[in-house]
């Protein structure tokens, strides 16, 4: 397990400064999630795929980690952050990170996407709606 930190959350004040909205997103879909509290922390985990979509690639991986902090899911650029939103509520909080080469300026560009959802302990599945997808140069 690997501890991470979110790129900054400020969608709006990245979309001033250098990212654009490029399409409306296609939902992500959780199944298995489950979470079990000890003294210790919570662990929950959860499997999560996205479609593929004209400007995102799909991608489906297992999450698993301790709340509240946000930890790297099986496929690295998958994180996902499980933080009390009231018992027995959750909130979960998913970002999806992938990169495109550009080959004539010889870089590659960065995008970004993440969302949230407000989950029962007991839930099974869940869909995140993911916010506007972003590109940062
Ligand atoms: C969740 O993902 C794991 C690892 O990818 C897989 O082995 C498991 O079958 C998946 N479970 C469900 C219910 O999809
Ligand atoms: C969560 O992150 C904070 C700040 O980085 C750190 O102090 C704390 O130990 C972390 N908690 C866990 C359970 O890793
Ligand atoms: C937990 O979520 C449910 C469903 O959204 C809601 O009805 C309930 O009031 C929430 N409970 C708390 C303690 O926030
Ligand atoms: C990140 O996830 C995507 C699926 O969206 C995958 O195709 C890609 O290879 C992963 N790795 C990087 C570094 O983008
Ligand atoms: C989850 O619940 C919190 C607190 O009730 C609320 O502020 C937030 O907007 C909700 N998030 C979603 C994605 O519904």
């Amino acid at each position: 397990m690997q501890l991470t930190t979110f790129l900054p959350l400020a969608l709006s004040a990245l979309g001033l400064v250098n990212g654009a909205p490029l399409e409306k997103p296609a939902n992500w879909k959780a199944t298995a999630w489950g979470i079990d509290c000890s003294p210790g922390g919570c662990i929950y985990r959860f499997n999560i795929t996205g479609a593929q979509t004209e400007n995102t690639p799909a991608f489906s991986t297992h999450c698993e980690g301790t709340t509240p902090n946000a930890t790297v899911c099986d496929l690295k650029n998958i994180t996902a952050m499980v933080q009390p939103a009231g018992t027995p509520n959750w909130t979960v909080t998913v970002q999806h990170r992938w990169s495109i080469p550009e080959p004539e300026y010889n870089s590659l560009q960065e995008y970004w996407q993440s969302g949230s959802a407000n989950v029962t302990e007991t839930a099974e599945s869940f869909t995140i709606v993911p916010a506007s997808l972003y590109g940062v140069a």
